[in-house]
């Protein structure tokens, strides 16, 4: 058990406070308010080899490990939540799809340009009736005689969705069988019979575009099929995987930025003529923060080296990933609360990123799995019962 960071890890953390300090932080509460989306910053980041940060660098990648991985989404997440998600799904949902489950000829085809930066990816799961319940989906894949698809349906809640431009994408190609009829395609947005919906007015995370995707006869190729026909299912769980150790991330980054912020407040604010930190029920919620905070990020370190040995040797993760997704999500929603609390009236205001902070970490709990889905995931595999 060694508690240090190696220097390549040490580095990549150290390129995303950099960008994250000198181009996310001050730009965050604009994007914030405007919804606009933060196009100069991921490029940037993509420059620097954040948007591929797993991806070998024959794929145009930084080719770093699930650490980096960690330390630098947040880095990102405690200057801009949303930046984060935009980075996370596009590493870890896209990216790592690609990488685990695609063949060289996809890898070869669709990583570079995403793992670089000059555009972006997503993931298709979801739909309007089915969120947690993913095998309930109605987006339908119809195999034709040449072996292509004939696609139809719609995804919704697609984060990235207005502005990707390559989405794995999971439809039904056999309902009869539930979770063993699924399969997964690589869809290109610039095709005829895409159609995007409109962008989600959403409570947090604003700088994130959201939005419906919809089918109508898209034809998908042989050759775009992620894995093989059926394993869709298993493959969107696999990615989901990985992609909970990214929203775990996040939620730790922005903890950690409603963290420090209480600390620095409690010692300069007074009251009753002395700094609101010397009062015990502050005390309390600063130990109780503290506590929440290093057990997140310690948990989702964990996760991340889970990761690395189960690419080594086989095997998942799923336990540990959901664990520190389960419990950074809600570490993030108590201390954005009681940071919130601690500023009075101050974190009240839009003047400071405390309100923020606040509204960001609500989405923690429900995408990539909610907190209910990471409790049954967790008790499942802890108990073997279903
Ligand atoms: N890795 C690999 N395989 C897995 C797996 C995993 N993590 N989890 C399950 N499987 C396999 C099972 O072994 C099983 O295979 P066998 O039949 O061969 O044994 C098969 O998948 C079906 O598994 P279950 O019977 O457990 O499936 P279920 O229908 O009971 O569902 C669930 C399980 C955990 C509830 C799952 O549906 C789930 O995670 N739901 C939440 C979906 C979710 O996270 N959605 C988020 C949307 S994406 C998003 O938010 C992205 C974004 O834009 C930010």
């Amino acid at each position: 058990m060694d508690f240090r960071f190696t220097e390549e890890q040490l580095m990549i953390q150290d390129v995303a406070r950099r960008i994250s300090q000198e181009k996310i932080a001050p730009s965050a509460a604009h994007h914030d308010q405007t919804g606009e989306f933060p196009l100069e910053n991921i490029r940037t980041l993509g420059e620097n080899g954040l948007m591929g940060i797993e991806v070998p660098a024959e794929y145009g990648g930084a080719g770093m490990d699930p650490i980096s991985y960690v330390l630098a989404i947040i880095e990102i997440a405690e200057a801009d939540c949303a930046h984060s998600t935009i980075v996370s799904v596009n590493n870890s949902l896209f990216c790592n799809g690609i990488l685990k489950f695609g063949t060289e000829a996809q890898k070869q085809l669709y990583v570079r340009a995403i793992a670089e930066g000059r555009e972006i990816g997503a993931f298709a799961l979801t739909e309007p009736q089915s969120g947690s319940d993913a095998t309930a989906m109605r987006c339908k894949a119809t195999r034709q005689a040449d072996g292509s698809y004939v696609i139809n349906g719609k995804k919704s809640w697609i984060t990235s969705g207005p502005v990707a431009k390559y989405i794995i994408l999971f439809a039904m190609t056999d309902p009869s069988k539930g979770a063993k009829g699924i399969t997964a395609f690589m869809v290109d947005t610039a095709k005829p019979g895409f159609h995007r919906g409109k962008t989600e007015p959403k409570l947090g995370i604003r700088a994130s575009a959201t939005c419906e995707v919809e089918f109508q006869d898209y034809v998908a190729s042989a050759d775009e099929v992620i894995g093989k026909e059926g394993e869709g299912f298993k493959i969107a769980m696999g990615v989901l995987d990985a992609g909970r150790i990214g929203i775990a991330s996040q939620a730790v980054g922005l903890a950690k930025a409603a963290y420090k912020a209480s600390v620095a407040y409690v010692k300069e604010r007074k009251s009753f003529g002395q700094p609101i930190g010397s009062f015990q029920m502050i005390q309390a919620k600063i130990a109780d923060m503290k506590c929440r905070l290093d057990a997140a990020e310690i948990l989702t370190l964990r996760a991340a080296w889970a990761k690395m040995e189960a690419e080594k040797v086989g095997g998942r993760f799923s336990t540990e990933a959901s664990v520190a997704k389960l419990t950074a999500s809600e570490a993030a929603m108590f201390i954005t609360h009681a940071a919130l609390q601690i500023h009075g009236g101050m974190g009240y205001s839009k003047e400071m990123p405390l309100e923020r902070y606040f509204r960001d970490a609500k989405i923690t709990e429900i995408y990539e799995g909610t907190s209910e889905i990471q409790r049954l995931v967790i008790a499942r595999n802890e108990t073997g019962l279903r």
